[in-house]
């Protein structure tokens, strides 16, 4: 049978291409010309839904040998395909919104893996800048321990180079900026340039008194940026101690088992500084995108599945 691969998963081609195609009737089908160049665009859209490429995505049948979807024609086409939609098709630009705390860097992973477009988070690009001590992250480290704004400037220089880049040709999703209205209009000036607009604001409501309660018991594995907590998503070794506080070498990533940490301003002095700025600054961007259309709420201050669960709602066009 055919399939699509991804690293951790075996994706059907008949659930992707939405039709429902046997293992039997597939190999007929896509033996027949005419029918294999309508299931190209499947194919390629299947492909880069999944961050694969071409190669990947081919696979020989087994018990036919046959090979139509091998060879580089079959290649050529698929990247035409692609090529065309980079080209001609508009691109998902999504701005994931709310306070800090909200659940952007929680559900912002899971929107990328499913829609296939990278999660561009201007907090992560600095915190790297200053782990880095880049003369960027030079400038910023101090403001933002103290939970202050990075200068506009800056970060619309890291977001104007970061949206050319390749992964980003088909749609990109924002988090942590815009932050300010000039760097919405900033933001909005850069994709005119291409006649593009901003497709989505995901606006994750929570109200400030569940925030510190979220910052301050954050954990975060650096390397990859997955987020912890010691109540209510706790990793799998987190242990107490005998008088009952958290056993801090116990606080180690899943996946890896290397050692969590905890973000320098992730303290209740930084976050008033932080929530300050949010709704001086930051809030009033809603108001510039709500005339478009394109802002979506979700109740955030729920449990994480039900968030998720509006989420994918804010996401669907049905
Ligand atoms: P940035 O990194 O963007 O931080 P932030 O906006 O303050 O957002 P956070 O990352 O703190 O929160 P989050 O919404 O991602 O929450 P999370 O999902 O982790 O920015 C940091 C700094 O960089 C700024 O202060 C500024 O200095 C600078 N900067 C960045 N961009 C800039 C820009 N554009 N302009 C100027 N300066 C800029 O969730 C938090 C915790 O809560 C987690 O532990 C999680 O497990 C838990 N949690 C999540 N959802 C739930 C739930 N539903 N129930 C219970 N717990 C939950």
């Amino acid at each position: 049978m055919y399939t699509v691969r991804a690293a951790s998963r075996r994706v059907k081609l008949s659930s992707i291409s939405g039709r429902s195609i046997t293992a039997a009737s597939k190999t007929k089908t896509v033996t027949n010309e005419e029918s294999f160049s309508k299931v190209v665009p499947y194919l390629a859209v299947a492909g880069l839904t999944l961050g694969l490429s071409s190669t990947q995505l081919i696979e020989r049948d087994e018990k036919t040998e046959c090979s139509i979807f091998g060879g580089s024609n079959v290649e050529d086409a698929i990247k035409e395909t692609e090529d065309k939609f980079s080209t001609y098709w508009p691109r998902n630009i999504m701005i994931l919104f709310g306070p800090p705390g909200a659940g952007k860097g929680t559900h912002g992973p899971k929107i990328e893996n499913m829609l296939g477009i990278p999660q561009l988070s201007t907090g992560d690009m600095l915190r790297a800048a200053v782990s880095a001590q880049t003369e960027v992250g030079k400038k910023a480290q101090a403001v933002m321990k103290a939970g202050g704004l990075v200068s506009d400037e800056i970060v619309v220089g890291i977001i104007r180079d970061r949206i050319t880049e390749e992964d980003c040709k088909f749609g990109f999703i924002l988090d942590g900026f815009p932050r300010t209205l000039v760097q919405a209009k900033a933001l909005d000036a850069m994709l005119a340039d291409e006649g593009a607009c901003v497709t989505k604001v995901i606006e994750l409501q929570v109200p400030d008194q569940v925030l510190e309660e979220r910052i301050c018991g954050r954990w975060i594995h650096k390397k990859s940026g997955r987020s912890y907590h010691i109540k209510f998503a706790p990793p799998k070794s987190m242990k107490l101690n005998a008088d009952g506080q958290l056993a801090v070498e116990s606080m180690v990533d899943d996946e890896t088992g290397e050692e969590l940490m905890q973000r320098a301003d992730d303290t209740s002095s930084a976050l008033v500084k932080r929530l300050s700025g949010y709704h001086l600054e930051t809030v009033p961007i809603l108001s510039h995108y709500q005339g478009h259309g394109v802002v979506k709420e979700v109740n955030a201050n729920q449990g994480m599945d039900s968030v998720w669960s509006e989420v994918l709602g804010s996401l669907s066009r049905k």
